[in-house]
């Protein structure tokens, strides 16, 4: 058999391939962008929101970040909306100058770590990343978010792992950075108490004009009860360990199971060399 002549070599080149597999979607963020002045308070919210760590996680991604001047547009906003937000800022799948110059389509839909913490609703997860007159401009999914944020530069990557590109403005999806319980739980069910609509006319148009125009806006109309301390607190918690929860299985899997392909290889190997 060919096999048999060759096996040692294609053990050793498994062998390799595996244990580089395990060990090199090594990046630092934080360094990264060390290494970028204009973009400290970027770095600074990754730090403060503790998202660098699902970022130096993942491997294949690409951040979109944005100068301390554009940053500015975040201020203000408590700190978990803006963990939401910049985690929309983390695209799962790597995309440098070429590839981006390389799209085909005028549109493309593409997916963000806020996807991966499962609280997204419709499509606040993804991004629309658009070309128009040899411009890329990146935007929000959500049906009729505007779609203004201009590609400025491709600031570092490491092929193919982390791209780090400059975008004109942040990308804040509709409704994402409210903090909101219905969020993340089905919303109640409507009151029983008011069958006739005649009750509480002060109520009625508080509950129901939202939810009748677009299911979505109900979330932006109901902040002031999310100002709360007690709907403060699901928001802030639960991001962080659902996002843990499916990154860090998902990375250790993949090493798992590249260790589990090269021992069998080992074996069937050995066995048809026998
Ligand atoms: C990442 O880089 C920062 C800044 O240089 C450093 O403080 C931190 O310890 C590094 N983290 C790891 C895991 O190496
Ligand atoms: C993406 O952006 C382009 C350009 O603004 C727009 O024509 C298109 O409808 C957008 N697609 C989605 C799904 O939002």
């Amino acid at each position: 058999m060919a096999l048999k002549t060759s096996s040692p070599l294609v053990l050793m080149a498994i062998l390799l391939i595996s244990s580089i597999a395990t060990t090199t979607h090594a990046f630092n963020i934080t360094r990264l962008l060390d290494g970028f002045p204009e973009f400290s308070s970027f770095n600074g919210y990754l730090t403060q929101t503790e998202l660098f760590r699902q970022i130096n996680h993942r491997k294949t991604i690409t951040v979109l970040a944005v100068d301390n001047d554009a940053i500015g547009a975040l201020s203000g906003r408590p700190l978990d909306a803006i963990q939401r937000i910049l985690s929309n800022h983390v695209i799962l799948d790597y995309y440098d100058q070429i590839k981006l110059e390389g799209l085909k389509r005028r549109s493309t839909i593409v997916t963000t770590m806020f996807q991966a913490t499962g609280i997204a609703q419709q499509m606040q997860g993804f991004l629309n990343v658009s070309k128009t007159d040899g411009n890329i401009y990146f935007g929000s999914a959500m049906k009729g978010a505007s779609q203004d944020s201009k590609l400025v530069k491709y600031v570092a990557a490491q092929p193919f792992d982390i791209s780090i590109i400059q975008i004109s403005s942040p990308i804040i999806a509709p409704g994402i950075d409210v903090t909101n319980p219905d969020l993340v739980r089905p919303p109640p069910p409507p009151p029983k108490k008011s069958p006739a609509g005649s009750k509480s006319p002060a109520e009625a148009p508080v509950a129901d004009a939202p939810m009748a125009k677009d299911p979505f806006v109900a979330p932006v109309a109901d902040a002031p009860v999310a100002d709360g301390p007690a709907a403060d607190a699901p928001g802030k918690s639960s991001p962080e360990p659902v996002a843990a929860d499916t990154v860090t299985p998902s990375s250790g899997t993949r090493a798992f199971l590249s260790t589990g392909v090269a021992v069998v290889m080992v074996l069937i190997m050995s066995l048809l060399s026998a």
